[in-house]
């Protein structure tokens, strides 16, 4: 096949001054995001050329359509998450629809809802399935919900990898409510969750496959080897510092892990994600599991991300589960994989 491979266009590389507040987070964020997909986009590229597919670099920039239209490929690989702003993460796919190209992941609609925590709780809600009771903000004066219980965590809704919460993102307060969810409300703009804090383990589900979509086993990010107990959370700087461990098959009686990975694959299912997600979750102190949230364009950097680390463990080498995401695409777009 004739595949392309979306990649981030050399001048946002090179692109220097700071990342726009509430648009992707710190420099250092998007340094590191942007080195992570080239390593992803370099990997994959090799992948399926050494697989025997035609490979076309097609990066996104202004003459993205232009550069779609021309190269002529059956499907496009997607890992492209952006440099600057979460938003260009379905915004390049609505493009691909716009011009009848097809491509591997979910699709616009899908990063879009999964790109909002709050649209994405609604719908787990709808569903049944546990995520932690919540407010929405878009004014730090919205009278509180009498239903909510303290500790709250402020979160922006569109933002990922934790940017927009720090360690004083929890409060135990209405008054300090209302100064975080000022704060956050005037640097990332609304909404902005404030949501029950989950204290206890943290766990990611990948997901992976079409009919039926399978979960991978299960990832613990683990706090206490960090010295931070149960009252860990992942904040922006602990996440960019890359100081928390993980490990997978995460250490839990066979029939929390059952239930962890029988919830991702009803979110996965809930908003009709495609190929591959991954599930962000909490377990409380008695067992019970909340969603955070779904990440429908998972990190697929080899050997450092969550996704392909749990596919090795179930079996997928790196090759393979790139081989298997262009295969399941393919099947679900109709197309012949070779
Ligand atoms: N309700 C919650 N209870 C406990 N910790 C939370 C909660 N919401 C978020 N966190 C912490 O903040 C981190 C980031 O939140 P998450 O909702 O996954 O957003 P993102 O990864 O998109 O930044 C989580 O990995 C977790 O450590
Ligand atoms: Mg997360």
């Amino acid at each position: 096949m004739r595949v392309g491979v979306l990649m981030l266009a050399p001048e946002e590389r090179h692109a220097t001054g700071p990342a726009r507040p509430g648009k992707g987070g710190t420099e250092v964020e998007r340094g590191r995001s942007i080195a992570q997909q080239e390593a992803t986009t370099a990997a994959i590229s090799r992948i399926l050329a050494e697989a025997g597919h035609e490979v076309v670099e097609i990066p996104v920039n202004d003459r993205f359509m232009e550069r779609l239209k021309t190269a002529g490929v059956d499907i496009v690989f997607n890992t492209y998450a952006g440099a600057a702003g979460r938003a260009s993460q379905f915004q390049v796919c609505a493009v691909m629809d716009l011009m009848g190209v097809r491509y591997t992941g979910s699709s616009a609609e899908v990063h879009a809802l999964g790109l909002a925590k709050h649209t994405t709780k609604k719908i787990l809600r709808h569903e049944g399935l546990p995520t932690p009771a919540f407010q929405t903000f878009y004014t730090p004066e919205t009278p509180l919900d009498a239903m909510l219980r303290f500790p709250l965590i402020v979160k922006p809704s569109r933002e990922g990898s934790s940017v927009g919460i720090s360690e004083d993102s929890v409060v135990d307060d209405e008054r300090t409510l209302r100064r975080v969810l000022e704060r956050t409300l005037a640097v990332y703009g609304g909404p902005v969750l404030a949501e029950e804090f989950i204290e206890g383990r943290e766990f990611t589900v990948g997901v992976l496959g079409n009919r039926p979509p399978r979960a991978l086993p299960v990832v613990e990010v683990n706090f206490a080897a960090a010295g931070r107990g149960t009252q860990g959370f992942y904040s922006h700087e602990l996440k960019s510092q890359d100081v928390i461990g993980t490990e997978c098959p995460a250490n839990v009686e066979v029939s929390l892990a059952e239930e962890l990975q029988r919830l991702a694959v009803g979110a996965f299912r809930a908003l009709e994600c495609s190929d591959c997600a991954r599930v962000d979750f909490r377990v409380d102190g008695e067992g019970h599991p909340y969603i955070l949230e779904l990440n429908t364009l998972p990190g697929m950097k080899e050997g450092y991300s969550d996704f392909p680390k749990a596919a090795a463990v179930a079996g997928y080498s790196y090759e393979r589960l790139v081989l298997a995401l262009l295969d399941l695409a393919a099947e679900r777009h109709g197309i012949a994989a070779r």
